[in-house]
């Protein structure tokens, strides 16, 4: 079932940058690509506990700031050792200069 909660403001973040949020006791990363769109993964990242928005973001990848593990932040694809669990994505958008994100 959806569940959309505000993450932030569209100023909260960067272009090609990712900042954290948390709620409920869940942790999650909002990013914002080079061209202007946003996206949201889990907040950790799947190989050991390394927050992403510590990380880098390069075009749609971020790099994990533990190993250098990679991810496609939009797909949550994992690309590469040592980094093999895909990260879970989710539905946002933005309404009224604020990110939402359906946690549901
Ligand atoms: S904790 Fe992220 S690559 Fe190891």
């Amino acid at each position: 079932m959806a569940e959309w909660v505000e993450a932030c403001a569209v100023d909260d973040v960067d272009k090609e940058d990712v900042i954290r949020f948390d709620h409920g006791g869940r942790s999650f990363a909002i990013y914002r690509s080079p061209d202007d769109d946003f996206f949201a993964t889990d907040g950790f990242c799947t190989h050991e506990m390394a927050h992403l928005a510590d990380g880098l973001v390069m075009d749609d990848i971020i790099e994990c700031p533990k190993h250098n593990g990679r991810f496609n932040y939009k797909t949550g694809e994992a690309k590469g050792a040592p980094v093999c669990v895909n990260l879970k994505t989710y539905p946002v958008r933005v309404e009224a200069g604020k990110v939402m994100i359906d946690i549901g």
